[in-house]
C-alpha cells in the first residue's frame, strides 16, 4: 500500500528547510567550542599525525603552578585534609587536592595491581591505547581493592567518606559512579585534547552547578616532567558564566599537576584539562572515577561488563553505585523499578541484579507478545520479571506499592 505522500522521505526531506526545523540550530551550535580555540588558539590540540610541536606556546608546554610566571603569585590549591578549604577550592578554582588521600599503603597497593595489570594486559593482547597513553579499564574487575574504592572504603581509600560528602553536595544524594579507570601518559606521546568531563552533556551547560564531579587518585608522584595532568584552574567559572549557548574569551594558561602520590584531585565536571606529556622514560598512570546524577547515562556499562564473580559478592552499596539500582527515571528492566521510585541502596523494588543473573545464566524470559490466543502453557512460562516481582514482593512485606 502506498503511503501518504506527506510520510515520504522525499517530502519530509523537502518540507523541513534548516530555518524551519525544531531545535536543529541550537543542538548544532558550537559557538562555544569555536569561541574556546578562536580566543585562545594555543589551546587548539595538536596534529597526531606529525611529530608534536614545541617552542610554539601551545598549553601541553607548561609547568606546575610554582614556577609558572602567570601562577606562582597566586594561590591555587594546595594539598589539604581539611573539607572546609576544600570546599572553598572546588569553588573558586573547580579543584582541590585531598592531602593523603590514600595512606602510603593504600596507595603502594592499588599502584602495584595497576602496574601489574597494566603490562599483563600488553601480553594479552588487549591494551587499550590512545594518543596520550594506555587505559586500564573496567577497574571493578581487576581487583577487590578497586571495587572497594567504588565503594569508597576508607580501608583502602582513607578519604572515601569525605569525597561522599563533596559528591553529595555536588550532585545531591543518590548520585552514581560514571567510570572508573586508569590512564598513563606513555614516554613522549600527545597530550590529551583540552576538554571538560561532562562535555557529553553540550550544548546544555547549566551555570549553578556541575552535573559531574571526577577524582583524580596520583598513584605516582606526578609534575611538569612526567606529564602532570593540564589544568586551567577557575576554568569552570569560564563555562559556567558562559552557560548554554555562550561564548568563551581569553584564558589563563594551564598548569601542570604537582601532587605527591596518595593524593586525589577531586574537580568541577566543568573544569578544562587533558593528560600532560610525560618527558621522561617512565609510564606513569593515574586512576579516574566520576559521579554523576542517577539518570545520567554511565560512561562504563557496568550492567553488561561486570564480571559474574563480581557481581555475585557486590555489596548493596557497589551495586547501586554500578547502576543496579534503578530509579523512576533511569535504568528500568522491563519496568521494573518505575513503581517505587526512592531508588536507595539496596531498596529491593529496583535493584535489576537478578535480570544480569538471568542472562548469564541463559535463563532470561523476557515479556514478549501475548494476546487473546495465548496458551495456558505460554502464560505459565517462568518470565524473569515475574519472579523478581515476587521476591520484591516478599522482602517489601507490607511496604509494597506504598
Ligand atoms: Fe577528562
Amino acid at each position: 500500500m502506498p503511503l501518504p505522500p506527506e510520510f515520504t522521505p522525499e517530502v519530509i526531506c523537502e518540507r523541513s528547510p534548516r530555518e524551519e526545523r525544531l531545535y536543529t540550530n541550537f543542538l548544532e551550535d558550537d559557538r562555544m567550542g569555536e569561541s574556546l580555540f578562536a580566543s585562545n588558539p594555543w589551546l587548539e590540540p595538536p596534529s597526531y599525525d606529525k611529530p608534536l610541536e614545541w617552542n610554539t606556546g601551545k598549553y601541553w608546554e607548561t609547568t606546575v603552578a610554582r614556577k609558572h610566571d602567570y601562577w606562582r603569585s597566586i594561590p591555587l590549591p594546595q594539598p589539604t585534609k581539611d573539607i572546609r578549604q576544600m570546599r572553598h577550592d572546588l569553588r573558586s578554582w573547580g579543584y582541590c587536592l585531598i592531602e593523603d588521600g590514600m595512606s602510603e599503603e593504600q596507595c603502594f597497593v592499588l599502584n602495584e595491581r595497576l602496574v601489574e595489570q597494566a603490562a599483563a594486559e600488553h601480553r594479552a593482547g588487549v591494551a587499550l591505547g590512545s594518543p596520550f597513553g594506555q587505559y586500564v579499564n573496567t577497574l571493578v574487575n581487576k581487583g577487590d581493592c578497586f571495587a572497594r574504592c567504588i565503594e569508597q572504603d576508607p580501608e583502602v581509600v582513607q578519604a572515601g567518606p569525605l569525597i561522599e560528602q563533596l559528591a553529595n553536595e555536588t550532585l545531591g544524594d543518590g548520585w552514581i559512579c560514571y567510570s572508573f579507570f586508569a590512564v598513563s601518559a606513555d614516554p613522549d606521546c600527545y597530550p590529551q585534547r583540552i576538554h571538560m568531563d561532562q562535555g557529553g552533556l553540550m550544548p546544555w551547560l547549566p551555570p549553578e552547578a556541575p552535573v559531574l564531579l571526577n577524582t583524580l587518585y596520583v598513584l605516582q608522584d606526578v609534575d611538569e616532567h612526567n606529564g602532570g595532568t593540564l589544568i586551567i584552574p577557575g576554568s569552570h567559572r569560564a563555562m559556567a558564566m558562559a552557560g548554554t549557548g555562550g561564548t568563551i574569551g581569553v584564558l589563563p594558561p594551564t598548569i601542570n599537576l604537582e601532587a605527591r602520590a596518595g593524593t586525589i584531585m577531586v574537580f568541577d565536571g566543568r573544569l578544562l584539562h587533558a593528560t600532560g606529556v610525560n618527558r621522561t622514560a617512565k609510564q606513569r598512570f593515574v586512576a579516574i572515577m566520576a559521579f554523576t546524577k542517577p539518570w545520567l547515562r554511565q560512561q562504563e556499562n557496568w550492567v553488561l561488563s561486570v564480571r559474574p564473580e563480581v557481581l555475585a559478592s557486590a555489596s548493596p552499596k557497589l551495586l547501586h553505585r554500578m547502576g543496579f539500582q534503578a530509579v523512576f527515571n533511569g535504568g528500568t528492566v522491563e519496568g521494573f523499578g518505575l513503581n517505587y521510585v526512592k531508588g536507595y541502596v539496596g531498596d529491593p523494588m529496583a535493584v535489576i541484579k537478578q535480570f544480569r543473573l538471568a542472562i548469564d545464566a541463559g535463563e532470561y524470559k523476557r515479556v514478549g507478545v501475548l494476546g487473546p490466543n495465548t496458551s495456558a502453557a505460554e502464560m505459565a512460562v517462568d518470565f524473569t520479571l515475574r519472579s523478581v516481582m515476587s521476591a520484591a514482593k516478599t522482602a517489601m512485606g507490607d511496604a509494597w506499592m506504598k
